[in-house]
């Protein structure tokens, strides 16, 4: 495997693709804003370890202009297959164009895009976020029932413009929607970061004494929330209650601790599936255009059972 750090040049080891009968594949991951990422990282980099595929790995810290450099730098080295995980949805098509003129295949990873032309990838690996946002919704509508009293909820949202923050926030809207009692009082990015979940929430926490409800777009912006809100004197999972997504063994350990409510699951471990998906696409096979993975979610009494086997 070769790693390319940021821009994602052309520093990346051998020319080409496959001189020694090896399939290579270019990814180019968001960057490590989270437990998740990190988990999602270091399961592609084993997957293609084990399954035989030279790996070029570039971490776009972020940026989008760095995943498209990163995928041009893997036009030019005639990579066999291209993977990525969007930043953000939209402003794709450009350089999609330039991998399908060069007849190399691409496989969305985690993350869709907005393109209309969807013969611009192959297949899209990964979560449904808007059923992730409806679980959360629906969990609160649920823990609401019957009571008549307002619930202000505050939302921290995902990296502005990516497709599980945009479809987090919608799929939780349209479920609470069903009690006109919950209502979002104020909601702003978090970027999926816990220092910036921790910042944020101090904020919401100055300006609106009266919160019943955080819902996080992941767990690290939880967890940061968590300190904000134990730092006002508050009570964690009682006098706020928490609900996140991924379960990740810090959120899942919160969550068994009753500082976090309710998670959602959204698993990070794509890379064998990944590895099955660009054998097949090199290899001229059809491939599923949308492939889902499975999912659940966690109580708190869930959480302490589950906790001992979580692999992330
Ligand atoms: O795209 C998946 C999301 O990205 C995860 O839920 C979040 O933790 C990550 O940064």
């Amino acid at each position: 495997m070769s790693t390319l750090a940021g821009c994602g040049g052309g520093e990346g080891g051998s020319e080409g693709g496959s001189d020694d009968g090896k399939i290579t594949l270019g990814f180019s991951q968001v960057g490590a804003e989270s437990g998740w990422r990190t988990a999602n990282t270091k399961s592609i980099q084993e997957s293609a370890a084990a399954a035989g595929i030279d790996l070029k790995f570039s971490d776009a810290q972020g940026k989008q202009e760095n995943q498209i450099t990163a995928i041009r730098s893997f036009i030019t080295q005639k990579v066999d297959v291209i993977a990525f995980s969007p930043v953000v949805t939209s402003g794709w098509d450009a350089v999609l164009k330039e991998a399908k003129d060069a007849d190399i295949p691409v496989i969305l990873t985690d993350r869709a895009v907005d393109s209309q032309d969807t013969s611009l990838y192959e297949s899209f690996l990964g979560s449904d976020f808007k059923v992730e946002g409806q679980k959360a919704g629906e969990w609160l509508v649920k823990e609401y029932e019957g009571k008549s009293d307002p619930v202000n909820i505050v939302e921290l949202q995902g990296t502005t413009g990516s497709a599980p923050a945009l479809d987090r926030q919608s799929g939780f809207a349209e479920a609470i929607a069903k009690n006109p009692n919950l209502k979002i009082v104020k909601t702003q990015t978090g970027d999926f970061k816990r220092a910036d979940g921790k910042t944020v929430m101090e904020t919401f926490l100055q300006s609106t004494p009266d919160i019943d409800v955080l819902y996080a777009h992941n767990d690290d912006m939880g967890l940061g929330a968590i300190e904000a809100i134990e730092a006002a004197g508050k009570k964690p999972g009682t006098d706020i209650k928490i609900i996140t997504v991924d379960a990740v063994k810090d959120g899942m350990t919160a969550l068994a601790d009753g500082k976090i409510n309710f998670i959602v699951e959204c698993s990070p471990l794509l890379g064998p599936q990944l590895m099955d998906i660009a054998k097949k696409v090199h290899a001229g096979e059809t491939v599923e255009k949308r492939i889902l993975t499975e999912e659940t979610t966690f109580t708190q009494e869930q959480a302490k059972t589950e906790l001992p086997n979580r692999k992330y």
